[in-house]
């Protein structure tokens, strides 16, 4: 079957504790594991930033704050478990190697972090090189990758497809400070760069947007490739 590492932010999962969008994607992603091995890495969104805060308050150190963030992104994704119900593995791996551990049973594997001075999108890129995966999607709040921040720059333009080098360069210019909130991390590009392995950067706040990239092979986000042939689109799942 193939494989699929998901890197949902926390921004999109959780925006706030509040406004979590759970009961959405809990139907995508159980729809997906009818057709791939998924794993789905989950990040720390708003109440992660809000604990590195009162972390800093403290005046811990960035490490610290990062441990924070970490338990955060393991909370997140243990809600996830419970929203898939059985179609989840019942724990939440700690390592990529956990991952794989609780991987091959037809049930989505789910992570947070795993070690300070990086983000749940490095894990994910990480676990996407271990289990070989096919393509890894990063799941955020912006439609794609720029040349600047479109927020901050109104010439930035967006790249339909670009290589595992042009990321590394657009990322290059970023901070990694605890709950920054850059669209891809350094570790992360560098990893998919030296894996070969595709990075689909796709807005995540319309969930049935990922199944038609996939399915479909609709043309949006961010296609991050070298010479490698395109994964997409995938075949569709049998009716249940
Ligand atoms: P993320 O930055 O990965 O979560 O983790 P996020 O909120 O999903 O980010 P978006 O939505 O994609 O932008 C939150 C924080 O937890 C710490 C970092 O401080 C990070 O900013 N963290 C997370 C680590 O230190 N190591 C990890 O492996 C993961």
């Amino acid at each position: 079957m193939t494989c699929l590492v998901l890197s949902l932010g926390g921004s999109i999962l959780f925006p706030t504790l509040e406004a979590h969008t759970l009961r959405d994607w809990a139907p995508v992603l159980c729809g997906l594991a009818r057709s791939v091995d998924l794993f789905v890495v989950v990040g720390g969104g708003g109440e992660a930033r809000r604990y590195i805060q009162a972390a800093r308050d403290t005046r811990a150190d960035e490490a610290f704050c990062d441990e924070i963030g970490i338990l955060v992104t393991r909370l997140n994704a243990t809600l996830l478990i419970g929203a898939l119900g059985t179609a989840a593995y019942p724990r939440v791996a700690l390592t990529p190697g956990e991952a794989m551990e609780y991987s091959g049973r037809g049930k989505i594997v789910v992570m947070g972090g795993v070690t300070p001075a990086q983000t749940t999108d490095a894990v994910a890129a990480v676990l996407a090189e271990r289990v070989r995966a096919a393509l890894l999607v990063n799941l955020t709040s912006v439609d794609g990758i720029y040349s600047a921040d479109p927020k901050k720059d109104p010439a930035a333009r967006k790249f339909s497809r670009m290589t595992p080098q042009e990321l590394l360069e657009v990322v290059g210019s970023g901070s990694l400070a605890a709950g920054s909130n850059t669209v891809v991390d350094m570790v992360a590009a560098k990893v998919v760069e030296r894996s070969r392995i595709p990075l689909l950067v796709l807005d995540g706040r319309d969930p049935r947007l990922l199944e038609r990239v996939l399915y479909s092979a609709e043309d949006a986000g961010t296609m991050v490739i070298g010479d490698q042939e395109n994964p997409l689109p995938l075949e569709s799942p049998s009716p249940p």
